[in-house]
């Protein structure tokens, strides 16, 4: 993997965590451990032990328990659904309650990753009653472990008020999707002198407002070395090189089934849209050629009900009203 150390500890955590009670085999790279959740401070030990955080994207309960048996440590209902899952152009539009639906359900799949929801745009940005009203929300009614907003400026108040009423916030800067208008499109970011330091800064005031770790999207990698040297919260970078704290991925980039535009930050673990095409196109053709259902796929009948159905004949107009 990536950037990520590799792929062994993952299983390997998985193996003895899936299934919610699974808690008494302690996986070897955390320092604290829980039956349950992994316990959110656990993330700055492993930044402090140079441990990798790993965390991707799911937006739906089969997701979160497989991202939970394969022993990531965090799971992000992104906004990015509204691209990868709903087929929009954008972020933008998603709506909260979109967040809150999924966030549901990927906490029903995850029991252990710690789950945060992504705060859409337009649900933060007014004040910080409003952030902290759509926090309150993603947590209470979501099940979510934390929330996520993007970028700095206002959004640092935000973060600290959500903060002060008790809920874990991650901050995110570089490319930030939902205002991508406002920095020219889908590009890197922090690529001059200035705007990188402008965007440390903006990390650092996060922190600063009490965020528990940073997202560092598509941003060069001494600028995202940098940041993570200097701050004392885990980063989790998505194309920002390999000395973030942690990667994260999106699950339809990640699995290959996402048919739009991959940024060149995206590594492919799987091609299950090639799979799933295949598999559908097997079904459509014994379907046509009468291949399947297979006798192991149909129910029966005893015999003896069998032999008084067909006695009875068929069913008349009359029966079939009755
Ligand atoms: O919405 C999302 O999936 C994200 C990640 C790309 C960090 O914000």
């Amino acid at each position: 993997m990536t950037g990520v150390g590799s792929t062994e500890p993952a299983s390997s955590g998985g193996a003895g965590l899936a299934g919610a009670g699974a808690g008494t085999n302690k996986p070897s790279r955390y320092a604290s451990w829980t039956a349950g959740k992994l316990p959110l401070p656990e993330l700055v030990e492993m930044k402090r032990r140079g441990e990798k955080i790993v965390m991707v994207t799911a937006y739906d309960a089969p997701s979160g328990r497989l991202a939970d048996a394969a022993g990531v440590d965090m799971i992000l209902v992104g906004d990015s659904s509204g691209m990868v899952m709903h087929g929009r152009e954008s972020t933008v539009p998603v709506t909260l309650d979109e967040i809150l639906f999924m966030t549901q359900w990927v906490t029903r799949g995850a029991k252990r990753p710690l789950v945060i929801a992504d705060m859409p745009f337009g649900t933060y940005e007014a004040s910080n009653e409003q952030a902290i009203g759509t926090a309150v929300r993603l947590v209470k009614e979501g099940g979510a472990d934390a929330v996520k907003l993007e970028r700095g400026g206002t959004s640092v108040a935000r973060a600290k008020a959500i903060v002060d009423a008790g809920i874990a916030v991650m901050g995110h800067v570089g490319l930030t999707p939902q205002t991508a208008t406002v920095l020219g499109g889908f590009k890197a970011q922090g690529r001059t002198a200035d705007r990188a330091k402008e965007l440390i800064d903006d990390a650092f005031a996060l922190q600063e407002a009490g965020c528990f770790a940073v997202v560092l999207e598509a941003v060069p990698a001494p600028v995202a070395r940098k940041a993570t040297r200097a701050l004392g919260v885990p980063t989790i970078g998505i194309g920002a090189g390999g000395d973030t704290d942690g990667q994260v991925l999106v699950w339809h980039d990640m699995l290959g089934f996402y048919e739009g535009h991959a940024p060149r930050f995206v590594k492919r673990y799987a091609e299950l849209g090639d799979a799933i095409t295949a598999a559908l196109g097997r079904f459509a053709e014994e379907v046509r050629s009468g291949a399947f259902p297979e006798e192991r796929h149909t129910y029966t009948m005893p015999e003896t009900e069998r032999e008084a159905f067909e006695r009875a004949g068929a069913p008349t107009a009359t029966s079939r009203r009755r």
